[in-house]
């Protein structure tokens, strides 16, 4: 076939807002409710390519009502953060990790796939239209939110021949009202979030709407959030939305163990569960620490809190970063998970915390993972 056109930056049109708005006070942010004053299309056909991308100012979309995306979920996304660093540069973090995920998510419902580099460079120019909206101060960044659905005007079910790209920009703070402050899960296995074969590890919209329901039925019995279970042998997958990782204490070994799921295809390849797993490895004295990627189920979590051998649990993810974790329920009962007196979470999980958290805000430099 003919090649067609790839995506190009150096092609970006740019229409400016005319009355670029104010910032709002950090305390007035909630996650994702405030946009930035412009947003970046670009438009697919499968005969052209990727057409010249576009910023321009904020607005609603005009898409047919025959377009897949409302009927067969042709839908994927992304979610990253910009940090203002205290030499006040704005600086994204990982985001080659975010597109690499976005083409693996788009090549695997049949929308365009497109370089990963452009579109970081895209965003670049998105956020630099209007940085002057990029909150400043620790727990508070910019968050961004790259989109494709397909576009194609026809209920047929078939591969779509038109697609939008689209980033939209929400400066943020913590991900929960309440922030940094440890949650109870209900252990679920009546609902399932993700299975072998799945699309569990693709950022597809289509599975985050059916884990509300299961999330509101944990609320009913007084739970923020479901730690999803998969299979007879009930393993510890992922929590609401969110990667999770355990400490225990191994008897055994005389060492503690950072434990989190495997990436089989049922787990989202969380950045933030990557650059925990990276930093645990760099900075744990291995004489003391394991870190290991291993099934584990909720009956040994369960075993391991009644010999004392649980230490810490907690969620990973870019909205949230690190999500602390103070008990779980399951077969109708409580398990506890220790937390430092007075405090919101176990020591592993603070240093977690802070080390990903010292990078995010260009305090301290690790590798490439902070892009200008
Ligand atoms: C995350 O960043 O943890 C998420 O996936 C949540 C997002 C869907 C709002």
């Amino acid at each position: 076939s003919l090649a067609t056109a790839p995506l190009d930056a150096s092609r970006l049109q740019v229409t400016p807002i005319s009355h670029p708005s104010t910032p709002k006070p950090n305390d007035q942010l909630v996650f994702g409710k405030t946009f930035t004053d412009h947003m970046l299309t670009v438009e697919w056909t499968k005969e052209n390519g990727w057409d010249a991308p576009q910023i321009k100012p904020y607005a609603n979309l005009s898409l047919p009502p025959s377009a897949c995306v409302f009927h067969y979920a042709f839908e994927l996304f992304e979610g990253l953060k910009a940090y203002r660093t205290p030499d006040n540069k704005i600086t994204m973090f990982r985001p080659d990790m975010n597109m690499a995920r976005m083409n693996k998510s788009a090549a695997r419902i049949c929308l365009p796939t497109f370089q990963s580099e452009e579109l970081v460079k895209l965003m670049g120019k998105l956020i630099e239209q209007d940085k002057h909206l990029v909150p400043q101060g620790q727990g508070y960044s910019l968050y961004i939110r790259p989109t494709l659905i397909g576009t194609t005007a026809a209920l047929g079910v078939s591969t779509p021949d038109k697609a939008l790209l689209f980033v939209i920009c929400s400066p943020v703070g913590p991900y929960y009202k309440t922030g940094f402050k440890a949650v109870r899960l209900e252990a679920t296995d009546y609902a399932t979030r993700a299975w072998p074969g799945g699309v569990g590890d693709k950022k597809l919209g289509a599975n985050y709407a059916p884990c509300i329901l299961p999330q509101l039925q944990a609320a009913e019995r007084g739970y923020q959030q479901n730690l999803w279970l998969f299979g007879p042998e009930k393993n510890i997958t992922e929590v609401g939305t969110m990667n999770v990782f355990f400490v225990f204490q191994n008897k055994a070994t005389g060492k503690k163990e950072l434990v989190t799921a495997p990436l089989d295809g049922t787990i989202l390849e969380g950045v933030t569960r990557d650059s925990v797993l990276a930093l645990a490895r760099e900075k744990l004295d291995p004489n003391e620490w394991e870190v290991n990627e291993r099934y584990y189920s909720i009956t040994e979590v369960a075993e391991k809190a009644q010999k004392g051998e649980l230490l810490e649990a907690f969620g990973s993810g870019t909205a949230a970063v690190v999500s602390p974790i103070k008990e779980i329920g399951w077969n109708g009962q409580a398990i506890h998970v220790p937390l430092l007196p007075g405090e919101q979470s176990g020591p592993l999980t603070k240093d977690v915390a802070k080390w990903i958290a010292d990078i995010q805000y260009g305090k301290e430099k690790h590798g490439n993972w902070s892009k200008v």
